[in-house]
C-alpha cells in the first residue's frame, strides 16, 4: 500500500492541524525559488482543480512576466455540487494550502497572496482564518482571506480575477488569461489548493519522491469526492493511476447495482459501469487521452435511479449558474435543458432529441469561458451513456397520445 501524503491516511477526524503540529509533523517550509519550479515539472504535478495542467509550466509563465508585481490566487471555491475535496483539505490541513500558497507566491515573485475560499464553505474558511492567525505577523501580512460567492462559475479562473478587480465573480473573454494579464493588470497564478498542498509537499520531499507515491507512471496522489450508490461516500486520498474499482472498494463497495460512473463532476462525463471498473484515475493520463479526472469527482448511479432525470437535473443547474453573459449560455444552455427536461418527464416534442444532438454541436466553443463546452460534454456523454434511454423516452409522449 502506497504511503498517502496529504493526510498521509484517510482524513483524520481530528480537526484542523495546528501550525505547531503541521512544523513538527513536516518541518518549516523549504524556499519557493526557481529551482522549486524546475522540481514541480519533474514531479509531474497537475492542477486538481480541473484542467490538469501542469503546474511548473503555470508558474513559470507567471514568473517570467512578473517583476516583482505577480498575484498568486489560491483557488478554493468548490463550486461543484458534488466535490467535497477542498473544503476538507482546507478544514484539516490548513496549513498545507497556506505554505503552498506563500511557496508560490515566493517562487513566481507575487506581492500578493489572496485566499480565495467558498463563502458557504464554513468550516473551511473558519480553519484557515485560525491558521492565519497562527501564523508569524510577516506571514499574515503578505496574505488576505477572500470569501468566494456560492456560484458554479465563481471559480473559474477568470472569474476569481474579476471578482478581486471589480466584486462581480463573472468569468471574463479571454485573451488576455491571467498568466498575462490578472488582478490590476498583474500576471496573476490562479491554483486550486490541493495543487498547492501537494506543491508544499514537493518542496520538502522533492519530485522522486512524489513520482513514487503514483502507480503506473501515474504521479502523487489524488484526492476524491466519492458519492452516490456506495456504503462510505466522502472524500479519500488514493495513488494516481489507481483503477474506480479500487476506488470503489475504499468506499466500501457499490451498494445494488451500478449502472454508470459520473467521473469529474457536472463537468465530466458518464461512463457505463461495466467500463468504468477498470478505467485508471491518472489525471496527466486522461488529460494527454483527451479526457478529464476534472475536480476527482467519482458518483455511481444505480439502477433503481432514472439516468434521464440525474442527467436532466445536473443540466439545468449548470444552465441556471451559468452568468448568462454571452450568447450559448443565455440561449444554448436554456434550451438544451428544457428538452432533456422535457424528454426526462416523457413530455418531449417530436423534434427534442435530434435538436440536442444538433445543438450540442452549435454551443461547443462559442462562450467566454469554457462552461457551456463542460455543460454540452457532460450532455453529450449522456445522450452516448444512455442513448436507449433516450431514444425511448422521447418517443413516450407519442406512444402515450396514439
Ligand atoms: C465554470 C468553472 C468553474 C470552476 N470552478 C473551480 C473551482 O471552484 N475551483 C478550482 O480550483 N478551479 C475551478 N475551475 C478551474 C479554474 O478555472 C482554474 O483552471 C483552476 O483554478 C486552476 O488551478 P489548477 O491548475 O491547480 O487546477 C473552474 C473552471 C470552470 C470553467
Ligand atoms: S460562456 Fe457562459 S458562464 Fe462563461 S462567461 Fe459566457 S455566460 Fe458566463
Amino acid at each position: 500500500m502506497t504511503t498517502l501524503s496529504l493526510f498521509s491516511g484517510p482524513p483524520p477526524a481530528a480537526g484542523a492541524e495546528s501550525f505547531r503540529d503541521h512544523t513538527q509533523r513536516l518541518g518549516h517550509r523549504p524556499r519557493g525559488d526557481r529551482a522549486l519550479i524546475d522540481t514541480l515539472d519533474r514531479s509531474g504535478l497537475v492542477g486538481r482543480g480541473g484542467a490538469s495542467f501542469p503546474v511548473g509550466v503555470k508558474w513559470r509563465s507567471v514568473q517570467s512576466r512578473s517583476r516583482g508585481a505577480a498575484v498568486v490566487i489560491a483557488n478554493g471555491a468548490e463550486g461543484e455540487p458534488l466535490s467535497r475535496k477542498d473544503r476538507t483539505l482546507m478544514a484539516l490541513r490548513p496549513h498545507l494550502v497556506i505554505d503552498g500558497a506563500l511557496l508560490a507566491a515566493d517562487a513566481v515573485r507575487a506581492s500578493r497572496t489572496l485566499l480565495y475560499i467558498g463563502e458557504a464553505h464554513g468550516a473551511a474558511a473558519a480553519a484557515i482564518s485560525r491558521a492565519l492567525a497562527e501564523r508569524p505577523p510577516a506571514e499574515l501580512a503578505r496574505l488576505t482571506l477572500l470569501g468566494a460567492p456560492p456560484s458554479y462559475v465563481a471559480g473559474e479562473e477568470t472569474a476569481a480575477v474579476n471578482f478581486v478587480n471589480s466584486g462581480v465573480a463573472a468569468p471574463l473573454a479571454t485573451p488576455p488569461r491571467p498568466f498575462e494579464r490578472g488582478v490590476d493588470g498583474r500576471p496573476t497564478l490562479v491554483q486550486n489548493v490541493e495543487s498547492l498542498a501537494h506543491a508544499a509537499l514537493i518542496a520538502r520531499y522533492g519530485d522522486a519522491w512524489f513520482q513514487s507515491l503514483g502507480r503506473h507512471h501515474a504521479a502523487g496522489t489524488i484526492l476524491l469526492t466519492v458519492s452516490g450508490a456506495v456504503a462510505k461516500p466522502g472524500v479519500i486520498e488514493v495513488a494516481s493511476g489507481c483503477s474506480v474499482d479500487e476506488v470503489l472498494a475504499l468506499a466500501g463497495g457499490v451498494s445494488g447495482k451500478a449502472r454508470a460512473v459520473l467521473l469529474g463532476g457536472y463537468f465530466g462525463g458518464w461512463i457505463r459501469a461495466d467500463q468504468a471498473g477498470s478505467m485508471v484515475l491518472d489525471p496527466s493520463g486522461l488529460r494527454a487521452a483527451g479526457g478529464s479526472l476534472g475536480c476527482g469527482v467519482v458518483s455511481v448511479l444505480d439502477e433503481t435511479a432514472d439516468p434521464l432525470d440525474v442527467s436532466a437535473r445536473i443540466l439545468q443547474h449548470l444552465a441556471n449558474e451559468s452568468a448568462a453573459q454571452c450568447g450559448p449560455c443565455f440561449f444554448g444552455l436554456r434550451s438544451l435543458s428544457a428538452a432533456t427536461t422535457r424528454i426526462a418527464a416523457r413530455q418531449a416534442d417530436n423534434g427534442d432529441l435530434p435538436q440536442l444532438h444538433r445543438w450540442t454541436a452549435m454551443v461547443k466553443g462559442r462562450g467566454a469561458c469554457r462552461h457551456p463546452d463542460g455543460a454540452v460534454a457532460f450532455l453529450q456523454s449522456a445522450l452516448n451513456v444512455f442513448e436507449p434511454e433516450f431514444v425511448a423516452a422521447a418517443g413516450a409522449r407519442g406512444r402515450r397520445a396514439s
